[in-house]
């Protein structure tokens, strides 16, 4: 695991983009895996700055994102696509068609299989996470076990209550999401988890300091992988101790 402590955000973010950058400039058509809530939308912004200024070019990247909300319509301001629409796509010269973000309506096994479909049909260079208090990635949540392929994921009570700030009451939070399994994010050749925001302090120890792998923290299952890089400000490696 590669350990990157920064002042500030905005310096995690230039990092999260130097990698971004490097595997877009290394392979002009290669695939990324991208990631929402408040954690990326540094890197987002950016990124859009480096392809509006520096000429970083977009036109034959495919993206695929970790997750989205069941119910909502991706048309929805609260939706995963339109998330990635307003901070990233909208920003860059992207095709359309090359932007891939599950759907969370209609029927959820024929969009499974279609998701499905697409993570064994190619494969990702880098894959941005963030990362939830409970320990979850993408929305793989703790429990008993993880799954390894795409599947329907029931929130657990933390997440609904954090990401309640987003609705305007936590009884419009979605209470299932459809996500990439933990095989499939592994499967990434580069990760990069950028650890930001409040009440986190417990997730990032237990991927940081102790060798446990256990899916009651979804995160330390990223300990497996050869190449993750760990993105923290010093602020919060001095609260836990690092
Ligand atoms: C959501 C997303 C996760 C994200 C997490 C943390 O639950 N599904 O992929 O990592 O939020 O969000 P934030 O960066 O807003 O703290």
């Amino acid at each position: 695991m590669k350990v990157i402590v920064k002042e500030d955000y905005s310096a995690l973010c230039g990092v999260a983009a130097d990698l971004l950058e490097q595997a877009v400039r290394a392979e002009p058509s290669c695939r990324l895996g991208l990631a929402t809530g408040s954690s990326p939308i540094g890197v987002y912004q950016e990124l859009s700055r480096r392809c509006r200024e520096e000429g970083l070019d977009f036109s034959r990247v495919h993206t695929v994102n970790l997750d989205e909300y069941v119910g909502l319509e991706p048309g929805h301001e609260q939706s995963y696509r339109s998330f990635m629409d307003r901070q990233l796509f909208s920003q860059i010269n992207i095709p359309r068609e090359n932007t891939y973000v599950p759907l969370g309506v209609g029927d959820m096994e024929k969009n499974l299989r279609s998701f499905r479909r697409l993570l064994s049909g190619g494969e990702t260079s880098v894959q941005l996470l963030g990362l939830g208090a409970d320990g979850h990635i993408g929305f793989n949540e703790p429990g008993d076990a993880l799954q390894s392929e795409a599947h329907l994921e029931e929130l657990d009570e933390r997440t609904i209550a954090s990401n309640a700030r987003f609705f305007a009451d936590a009884s419009l939070v979605p209470r299932q999401a459809v996500t990439m399994g933990m095989g499939d994010i592994l499967q990434a050749r580069t990760l990069v988890l950028l650890i930001s925001g409040s009440g986190k302090e417990e997730a990032a120890s237990r991927l940081l300091l102790s060798g446990e792998i256990t899916p009651r923290w979804p995160v330390t299952f990223l300990k497996l992988h050869r190449d993750v890089w760990v993105l923290l400000t010093r602020d919060l490696a001095s609260r836990i101790g690092y």
